[in-house]
């Protein structure tokens, strides 16, 4: 099958720092199909010469085992492409149709790695100029708007431009190995079905957890901040995930249908439950891996005196016969204690404990960073024949040892199913749409109180695991957040 992916963004941060590391493992591994070509595009002048060169030159920023040498750099570098283009002139556009229908692959893939503020225009110009036949497809990068009137507008001219079986949204944590593997514990296995509902299971946390602070991209991310970046796409991804009915078939629209489900059982949000259910930090100067850091304030291009969350901490329930009353937990932050990305199932303790000393109850731990793996939390006896104490246990698969060299990474999975038609793990108009309905109430609850004169978001040291109110905030239900489990 042959295949043309146009990079739009092509000299981006994104295009380099992951596609084009993500391209070249797929080509390594020997999964990128035959006859393909990867057009980038951008507004400046350059050979293809020239850009492969700026690729090469960037890969040296890439983890070592992930760089290619010479010799595979060559033979890669023959797929890259380039063209220059002003996104504004659809001259450039007939332009670039014209090079797409001289070879006429069988599947074209025009992935918008650029600005999202481009999304609308570029995929206008792309309708003018019939560049959405039915073997072409579009690739949207997030952030899809900044809240659900500009998602629905983006939404609107690509449902009237492509199908949506044409587009592509990505939610690069769909891509991720653990993610996957959580739809196989749950629908390829018949262990744990049965009990995952609100009879046997007390509690949800879902933590992503970051320690690298906002780097140089203090002015996006001050327009954007930890709800909008993180819980509206990442975090509410892996809750359908976790919280979905079983899909009739592995159909992408079976999927899909159902997590849309979980997102409209979602509690909403009233002022009154954003006062108590959510928790917004901004994190101060501390200490991380042993280094002293600055406060958010004072990270480069951050406004003076911004309000702009670093860290969220949320409780809600899926409103549904499944879970009704389970709290989940959802929770992320810049520059806290851990780069660490996991899903806890804690299950309820056993109603009628026989043994001696402190119960624990069971818990499943789904790991998706830094390493990717299961761990089942169990009490075993310890065997010593000294009182019936019993001890915790646990059972550990860690699935880059067991799986080693079959694994992907995000971006190579994605940017291969997105090649392939294969939508399953990419965002639905809907269900983003869906996502947006349920954050804005926070959303417009914080700007209220920020015209209001309030206080904003609560202060945390850089290193902690966040304000302690968001401590609190599990607390009240009688819980602990993982790490103090
Ligand atoms: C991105 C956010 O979507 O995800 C970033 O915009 C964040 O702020 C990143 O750092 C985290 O991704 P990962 O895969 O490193 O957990």
């Amino acid at each position: 099958m042959s295949f043309d992916l146009v990079l739009f963004g092509g000299t981006g941060d994104l295009t380099w720092r992951k596609l084009m590391p993500a391209l070249f493992q797929a080509f390594r591994h020997g999964k990128l199909p035959g006859g393909g070509r990867i057009l980038a595009v951008a507004r400046d002048d350059r050979s293809d010469a020239d850009y492969r060169k700026f690729i090469k030159d960037r890969f040296v920023e890439v983890e070592s085992s992930k760089r290619p040498n010479e010799e595979e750099f060559a033979r890669f570098a023959e797929l890259l492409h380039y063209r220059r283009m002003d996104l504004s002139q659809p001259a450039d556009y007939a332009g670039l149709k014209q090079w797409l229908d001289e070879r006429g692959a069988d599947t074209v893939v025009l992935y918008l790695a650029t600005s999202p503020h481009l999304f609308t225009a570029i995929t206008e110009q792309l309708g003018a100029a019939g560049l959405n036949a039915p073997h072409i497809r579009v690739v949207l990068e997030k952030p899809l708007g900044h809240d659900l009137a500009s998602a629905q507008e983006i939404n609107t001219v690509v449902r009237s431009v492509f199908t949506e079986r044409q587009a592509f949204r990505i939610d690069h944590y769909l891509g991720k190995p653990s993610v996957q593997n959580l739809m196989a514990l749950r629908f390829g296995n018949a262990l744990f079905e049965p009990l995952w509902r609100r009879e046997s299971i007390a509690n949800i946390q879902i933590t992503l957890a970051e320690s690298l602070g906002v780097g140089t991209r203090g002015d996006f991310y001050d327009r954007t901040g930890a709800l909008r970046d993180m819980i509206q796409n990442h975090a509410l991804q892996l809750l359908t995930m976790i919280a979905m009915e079983p899909p009739s078939t592995s159909d992408a629209d079976a999927i899909r249908d159902e997590k849309l489900k979980v997102l409209k059982s979602l509690k909403p949000f009233t002022a009154e439950s954003v006062a108590r259910d959510v928790v917004r930090g901004q994190y101060r100067a501390g200490n991380v891996d042993g280094k002293k850091v600055p406060g958010y304030l004072d990270e480069v291009k951050v406004p003076s005196g911004s309000h702009c969350e670093t860290f969220v901490a949320i409780r809600t329930e899926v409103q549904n016969w499944r879970w009704a009353g389970v709290p989940f937990y959802l929770r992320t932050g810049k520059r806290l204690a851990a780069r660490d990305a996991q899903i806890v199932v804690n299950f309820r303790p056993v109603p009628h404990p026989i043994f001696a000393g402190a119960h624990r109850a069971n818990k499943l731990v789904i790991k998706l960073q830094p390493e990717d793996g299961l761990e089942l939390h169990l009490l075993a006896a310890k065997g010593t024949g000294v009182g019936d104490m019993l001890a915790p246990v646990s059972l550990d698969l860690d699935f880059d040892k067991a799986f080693q060299s079959d694994r992907v990474g995000a971006y190579e999975r994605l940017l291969l199913d997105a090649i392939a038609g294969r939508l399953n793990l990419f965002v639905r108009s809907d269900e983003q749409e869906e996502a947006w309905r349920w954050v804005e109430p926070v959303l417009d609850t914080w700007a209220s109180e920020q015209r209001g004169g309030g206080e904003g978001p609560r202060g945390y040291a850089a290193g902690s695991w966040g304000p302690a109110a968001a401590s609190a905030l599990v607390a009240r239900d009688g819980n602990v957040w993982s790490e103090e489990q």
